[in-house]
C-alpha cells in the first residue's frame, strides 16, 4: 500500500484507488478513503448516514457549531441565518470591488522578473474580500492575515484533538477582536456582511455572538486557502496549457467555463471527511458504525466512468458535474463569491499576459487541502 499512500503524482495514486480500492482504510484503524465518482456523491448525498459532526471533542469543549461540521437541524437553521447574504445578487454587489483589488495587486506584480504569486495575488485577494465582508479596516488587514494563516495551518489539530498553543491565541484573539466589532455594529448598524448577520432576524430566530465568531472563523477556513488554490491552479493551468490563456484573451466570455474545468482538473479543496452514524455498505465494503470517511473530491473529479479525457484540461468540458464545490446539504455556500473571483482573477491575467510561467513547476504541489504556499512565477 505504501506507494498508494504516497504517490508522486497524486492523481495516479487516486487512479490506482479508483481501479483498485475505490473504498479502502487510510492505515490499519484510520479513516476509509473514498475514490469513485459515485461513490463520494452517494456519501455527500446522505448526510443522515455520513455525519459533518466529525468532532473528536467532547460538546462541552467544541464551543458553538459551525454549519460545515454540523447536521440538522443545526446546519439547517445557521445555513438559513446567513445564506440571504451570499446570494448571488448580493456576492454581484461586490464585483466592482473585487475587479478594482485584483487589478491594484497585479499592477504591483514584475513582469519578466520571478514573483511569488501566492504572496502577490492568491493569498491577498480572498483575504481581502472576505475582511470586507466582515468590515475588517485596511489598517487591520495583515493582522487579520496572520490570524487567518495560524488558524488555518492548524486546521486538522483544531478539529481532530487538541489545537496548537499559537492557533489558540490567534483564534482568541480575533474573537476578541470581532467581539469588539459586533458590539459596535449592535449601536451603528452596517451594511457588509457582518452587519448583515448581526440584524438577521428570522423565524430561526438570531444568530448570538458565539454563532457569529464561529461563522467569521469558518469563512477564514472555508473561504481563503480554497481560493488563494484555485488562483494557483488557475496560474498553473496557464503554464500547463498555454493555449488556454490565449483562448482567454481573444474569448474572455470562457472564463466562466474555465474557473469550473480549473475546479474539476486542480480541486483546491481536495478532500472533505465525514463520520458514519451506522454501519453502511459502499461500493462492497462494508463500514462500521462512527467510522471517519474521507470522501476523495479531487479524486472524483478525474473519474474515467464520469468524465471523457478526465486527465485533459479542457475549457469547453459539458456536462461537467465536478464536485470540486461539494454537492447536497454542505454545497458550497461561497461558491458564488469563489467562481466570481476566479473568472476576475483569469480574466485579468489573459488581459494583461500573453505567458504565464512556473518557475519550477515539478516543484508545485497538486492534490493539497488549498493550494502550494508558494509559486513563483514569471508573467509577461
Ligand atoms: C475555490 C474556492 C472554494 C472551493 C473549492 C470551495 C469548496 C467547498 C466545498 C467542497 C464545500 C463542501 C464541504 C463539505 O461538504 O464537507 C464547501 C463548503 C463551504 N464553503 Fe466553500 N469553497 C470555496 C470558496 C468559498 C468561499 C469564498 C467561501 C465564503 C466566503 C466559502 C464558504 C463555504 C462555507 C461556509 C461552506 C460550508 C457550507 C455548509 O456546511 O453548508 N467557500 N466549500
Amino acid at each position: 500500500m505504501s506507494e498508494v499512500a504516497e504517490p508522486m503524482n497524486p492523481y495516479d495514486g487516486f487512479k490506482m484507488l479508483r481501479d483498485h480500492a475505490p473504498v479502502t482504510r487510510i492505515e490499519a484503524d484510520g479513516p476509509w478513503q473514498v475514490a469513485r465518482h459515485a461513490d463520494v456523491h452517494a456519501v455527500m448525498r446522505d448526510h443522515a448516514t455520513f455525519s459533518s459532526d466529525v468532532s473528536a471533542l467532547p460538546p462541552e469543549e467544541r464551543g458553538a457549531p459551525s454549519m460545515l461540521f454540523s447536521d440538522p437541524p443545526v446546519h439547517h437553521r445557521l445555513r438559513k441565518l446567513v445564506s440571504v447574504a451570499f446570494k448571488p445578487s448580493q456576492i454581484e454587489k461586490q464585483e466592482a470591488q473585487i475587479r478594482a483589488r485584483c487589478r491594484a495587486l497585479l499592477d504591483t506584480m514584475p513582469t519578466n522578473a520571478e514573483v511569488d504569486l501566492v504572496q502577490a495575488l492568491a493569498a491577498p485577494l480572498p483575504v481581502m474580500v472576505i475582511a470586507e465582508m466582515l468590515g475588517v479596516e485596511d489598517g487591520d488587514m495583515a493582522t487579520f492575515k496572520a490570524w487567518s494563516d495560524e488558524i488555518f495551518s492548524n486546521i486538522g489539530e483544531i478539529l481532530f484533538g487538541t489545537p496548537s498553543p499559537e492557533s489558540e491565541a490567534a483564534a482568541a484573539e480575533m474573537n476578541a477582536y470581532f467581539l469588539q466589532r459586533i458590539n459596535h455594529i449592535r449601536r451603528h448598524p452596517k451594511n457588509h456582511l457582518l452587519g448583515q448577520l448581526v440584524a438577521v432576524e428570522t423565524e430561526d430566530g438570531r444568530l448570538d455572538d458565539e454563532e457569529l465568531l464561529s461563522f467569521c472563523r469558518l469563512l477564514l477556513i472555508a473561504g481563503n486557502e480554497t481560493t488563494t488554490g484555485l488562483i494557483t491552479a488557475s496560474a498553473r493551468i496557464f503554464h500547463e496549457e498555454p493555449q488556454t490563456l490565449a483562448q482567454l484573451t481573444q474569448s474572455p466570455e470562457l472564463s466562466g467555463a474555465f474557473v469550473e474545468e480549473a475546479l474539476r482538473y486542480y480541486s483546491p479543496f481536495s478532500a472533505t471527511v465525514r463520520r458514519t452514524t451506522k454501519e453502511v455498505e459502499l461500493a462492497g465494503q462494508t463500514i462500521g458504525a462512527g467510522e471517519l470517511v474521507v470522501p476523495l473530491i479531487a479524486s472524483a473529479n478525474r473519474d474515467e466512468r464520469v468524465f471523457d479525457a478526465p486527465d485533459s484540461f479542457m475549457i469547453e468540458r459539458s456536462p461537467n458535474p465536478h464536485l470540486g464545490l461539494g454537492f447536497g446539504i454542505h454545497f458550497c455556500l461561497g461558491a458564488h463569491l469563489a467562481r466570481l473571483e476566479g473568472k476576475i482573477v483569469v480574466e485579468q491575467m489573459a488581459e494583461r499576459y500573453s505567458q504565464v510561467a512556473l518557475v519550477k513547476p515539478e516543484a508545485a504541489t497538486v492534490g493539497d487541502l488549498g493550494g502550494p504556499k508558494e509559486l513563483a512565477v514569471i508573467v509577461s
